[in-house]
């Protein structure tokens, strides 16, 4: 259920300092995972480190337009304008209409939540060969079409890892003391010095479900507070620092103190949480839900705080979440809300878990070096609805090769056609995959001539089974 959204305007002082920070390299200093986690250098850096790589361009399009909407972090502009390609950026998404008008020009489009590539519009965008998706989520494209019409999407869904690690650090400390209560109390104009049911950190068992990129993390910056950690994870995983992976979901529950959910969405990881698991739980402990609504049945949370045997929770996503800022936590978007607004102790966020300067920036670099090495290199690793298919990069000495990717329906006897194509010439790699309907060739031939690419591309794009060519050279 979605409510219509509107904006809340920051005040001037706090919107004008996060400009700076944003705009300002010098301000902030940025995480210092960030270089780990994402792209270290971007593809032209590369390019340089290594004066061996040969530059390839399409060979029927001069220059390539991208189009960004929705006001894309300037560390991924950056990245796109450096390569030479026209970038126009837009501050905001465009209403279907005029979005159509500007998709059909541009080959490649970068989005992030707002935008809906919706069928219609991917019909129109006849130049279109890349989408990037500058956030978590792709439920916003027709990745299923795209994929038909042979253009790729990219996201970034690791690029904010850290951030949820560290909220919810922060959140295990505020539900250990009281400190969302005891805030608002004083808000009121309230005095309450307590310290009946307030802790220290140190030595509680923390529960970690789910140990993938999040998980993992929090184990590692928990332990430096003196937590000990188990996990449940569905798969084996290697523990770090002195973790310990537990059996069953169930063995977690009895045994931590602090309960955080780190699982994707899945018809299995709904209500994993419920009233079985929450009687399981320590009485006393505290339950944390920052991976995805439907993981948590809230009702059943309600009741175990009422009764006290939960001390406190905080939750960061909800089965229905608005589109928009504004005031619309109420029962018309979950029939709960009150009753959860009205509870002790649990801290209530708006999905801010990967809301952070350094992950808008990380999407950004990520993103952007993932458009850029398909557009130079044809290579879909991390496409979202495309097979993973790479190359290793064409160098210097091999001044005659052409990279072919042929995108095509999967059926059979494709590559028969295509080699016989391709064929004249030597194939030096190859490499072909599929993905449900759509798969993805690609080819590097040696020794063509400048005039003999066109052709190639004619008799590759007159196949029957040819969604897509694209000649680089
Ligand atoms: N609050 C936010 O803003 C925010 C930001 C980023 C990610 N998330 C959410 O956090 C969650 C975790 O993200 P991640 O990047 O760590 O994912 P990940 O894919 O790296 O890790 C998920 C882990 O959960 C495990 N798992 C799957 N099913 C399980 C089950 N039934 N029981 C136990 N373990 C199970 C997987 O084996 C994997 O190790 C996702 O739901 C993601 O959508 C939320």
């Amino acid at each position: 259920m979605r409510s219509q959204a509107r904006d809340i305007v920051p005040p001037n002082g706090r919107d004008r300092v996060s400009r700076s920070m944003s705009s300002n390299r010098g301000g902030l200093s940025t995480s210092p995972s960030l270089s780990m986690h994402s792209p270290a250098a971007t593809f032209s850096q590369l390019r340089r480190m290594s004066t061996a790589l040969k530059q390839l361009k399409p060979f029927n399009s001069k220059e390539i337009k991208i189009l960004l909407l929705e006001n894309v972090n300037v560390s991924g502009r950056e990245i796109l304008e450096k390569e030479g390609y026209q970038v126009e950026a837009l501050k905001s998404s465009l209403p279907e209409d005029q979005l159509i008008e500007k998709i059909r020009d541009v080959h490649v489009i970068g989005i992030r939540s707002k935008t809906k590539l919706t069928e219609r519009v991917l019909r129109e965008a006849k130049n279109l060969y890349v989408i990037g998706c500058f956030c978590i989520g792709t439920n916003q494209v027709d990745l299923k079409f795209a994929a038909q019409a042979g253009i790729a999407v990219f996201n970034s869904p690791f690029s904010n890892s850290r951030s949820v690690a560290e909220l919810v650090i922060a959140e295990i400390i505020a539900l250990a003391r009281q400190l969302g209560d005891r805030s608002n109390e004083l808000h009121q104009g309230t005095w309450n010095k307590v310290s009946a049911g307030c802790w220290e950190i140190r030595g509680k068992t923390l529960g970690i479900v789910g140990y993938g990129h999040i998980g993992s993390q929090l184990s590692v910056l928990s332990e430096a507070f003196g937590m000990s950690v188990i996990y449940y994870d569905v798969q084996n995983l290697m523990a770090l620092g002195t973790a310990r992976q537990v059996g069953s979901l169930e063995e977690l529950l009895r045994q931590a103190d602090f309960v955080t959910l780190h699982v994707p969405e899945l018809p299995e990881t709904k209500n994993l949480i419920g009233a079985e698991q929450l009687a399981q739980m320590k009485t006393g402990s505290y339950l944390i839900n920052n991976a995805r609504g439907s993981v948590v049945d809230i009702p059943a949370l309600i009741e175990a705080m009422r009764s006290n045997k939960i001390a406190g929770a905080a939750l960061d996503v909800f089965p229905n979440e608005p589109g928009g800022n504004g005031d619309y936590f109420n029962n018309e978007l979950n029939a709960w809300a009150e009753d959860l607004r009205s509870l002790k102790n649990i801290i209530l966020t708006p999905h801010i878990g990967g809301s952070t300067e350094e992950a808008q920036s990380a999407i950004g670099i990520e993103v952007s070096s993932a458009l850029t090495h398909f557009i130079n290199q044809g290579t879909t690793l991390g496409a979202v609805n495309m097979p993973e298919v790479n190359l290793r990069s064409l160098t210097l000495d091999e001044p005659n090769h052409v990279r072919v990717i042929y995108i095509h329906h999967n059926v059979p006897g494709v590559l028969r056609k295509v080699n016989a194509i391709l064929g004249d010439h030597n194939v030096d790699k190859q490499m072909t995959d599929s993905r449900g309907e759509v798969a993805y060739l690609m080819a590097d031939i040696r020794d063509v001539k400048e005039d003999q690419i066109r052709d190639l591309w004619a008799e590759l794009e007159g196949l029957s089974s040819c969604i897509r060519t694209r000649v680089l050279y």
